[in-house]
């Protein structure tokens, strides 16, 4: 008989890669099998993620609330960067966790499933452990680390301590697995790092000299591979030979995110981001000007120590120029171990008022709203290549995602899932996008 696995995944694309990875080391070596149903699961993991506060103080409501459901014997165990962060003590807190398993330490998942009230969250092992058995949500789509860890030093950001240092995936480990993927029939892939653009600055073993986009260019080389898409990659790191290959090369899709986290320098320098709001700027105008339905994301923090009404316009503007198609935005949360809470900490800077804050998320995504519904009007009569995904056999509708990535649902009469085809944008309601196959 199976056992069953109840997972929940908190956070970044990196958790989402991270359970599929675990998912498939217990399938294939532990014999179980995935449920939706924790009240049914032998195994409960929450993936967890500690960039911001709020879903940290959560967890351990969430734990008591899994443990009350749980079957007799199943066992509960915490995962990921919030594992990494809190380590043992979440052992010491809550009686109801069996295991803690950091956000470093996922391929050892079969070994500590049989251990009794340990936490394993060292960030010194071997990366090579890294690329193992994963379990795809779709065979279309496929994700493949990069790298793991980052080397920044952003001031806001817990991530260099719970990942630990950067460090490259070997780049003939990255070609094996996309070829793999390919064989298989998956067309687009996902490259994933905290810092992608990086590539190639750190092995742990002996490696030749490689950079980002070179490696961009080798993938896009193995056939069956149509599609290429990254995330996250850092505005400094955005050179000119990056944008070139990016704009000419016909496998890389044509939507990029770009962290901005702030408009202003002064802030961005505090950040420190190691760019201005015009490097940021010029970076755009160069994509728009190569690629002109370029679709572009972003992250903004608002409300980091000293920000002034003034930054704040000057992330506004940004917004404005840039016209971001997507925008993730947060108030700032002081995070353990990072610069700025140590200079709030020190009272060497005074921390923004909650109700000013919230007022400037607010303002931030009102403004992006209206950017969104101009953005989508903009659509109408567009032509773009759909990656079909899905089919509704009753209502004979396709759905599928642009190299924009944008979801775009077209009436067919046949199955085309798995096909890239041409489609027109002929209805436009509300937010969502209706197309025509050409
Ligand atoms: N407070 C608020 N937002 C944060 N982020 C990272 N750290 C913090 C923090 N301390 C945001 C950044 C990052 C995204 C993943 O989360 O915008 O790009
Ligand atoms: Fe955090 Fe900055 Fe690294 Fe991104 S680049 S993970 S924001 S430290």
């Amino acid at each position: 008989m199976n056992k069953k696995l109840y997972i929940q995944t908190l956070g970044c694309a990196m958790n989402e890669r991270d359970s599929e990875h675990i998912i498939a080391e217990l399938e294939e070596k532990e014999n179980y099998q995935i449920t939706t149903n924790p009240q049914e699961a032998d195994l409960i993991l929450i993936n967890t993620c500690s960039v911001r506060e709020k879903p940290e103080k959560k967890l351990f409501s969430e734990i008591g609330q899994y443990a009350k459901i749980k079957k007799n014997d199943a066992k509960i165990g915490i995962c990921g960067c919030t594992a990494s962060h809190l380590g043992e003590s979440i052992l010491k807190r809550s009686k109801a966790v069996d295991f803690v398993l950091g956000a470093r330490n996922v391929s050892k998942i079969s070994q500590i499933i049989h251990q009794k009230r340990v936490a394993w969250v060292d960030i010194d092992y071997d990366d090579s452990s890294y690329i193992f058995s994963s379990k795809q949500n779709s065979i279309l789509k496929g994700m493949i680390n990069i790298s793991i860890g980052c080397d920044k030093k952003c001031t806001y950001c817990i991530v260099p301590h719970t990942r630990g240092n950067e460090i490259s995936i070997p780049t003939h480990l990255i070609i094996n697995e996309a070829k793999r993927l390919a064989n298989q029939g998956t067309k687009e892939i996902l490259l994933l790092g905290q810092n992608v653009n990086n590539y190639g600055k750190r092995f742990s073993i002996p490696h030749r000299k490689i950079n980002f986009t070179q490696l961009l260019y080798e993938i896009s080389q193995i056939d069956g591979i149509q599609r290429i898409r990254f995330t996250s990659p850092h505005p400094l790191h955005m050179d000119d030979e990056f944008i070139e290959e990016f704009a000419h090369n016909p496998k890389l899709c044509k939507a990029i995110h770009m962290p901005l986290q702030s408009g202003s320098t002064k802030i961005l320098q505090k950040m420190k981001r190691g760019y201005t709001k015009e490097w940021f700027l010029n970076r755009v105008e160069k994509m728009y000007s190569l690629i002109p339905h370029l679709s572009i994301s972003t992250d903004i923090i608002v409300g980091f120590p000293t920000e002034s009404e003034e930054d704040f316009l000057d992330t506004l503007d940004v917004l404005e120029k840039v016209q971001f198609d997507t925008l993730y935005s947060f108030i700032y949360s002081s995070r353990p171990h990072t610069e700025a809470a140590k200079w709030i900490e020190n009272k060497e800077v005074g921390e923004i008022d909650e109700e000013e804050a919230k007022r400037r998320l607010i303002l931030l995504k009102d403004k992006h709203r209206d950017i969104l519904t101009q953005n989508n009007q903009k659509e109408l009569n567009n032509i773009h290549s759909i990656l079909f995904e899905s089919y509704d056999e009753q209502n004979k509708l396709l759905e599928g995602r642009s190299d924009t990535n944008k979801l775009i649902r077209v009436k067919a009469g046949r199955n085309l899932v798995g096909e890239i085809c041409k489609v027109k944008i002929s209805e436009i309601k509300g937010a969502q996008l209706i197309g025509e196959l050409m």
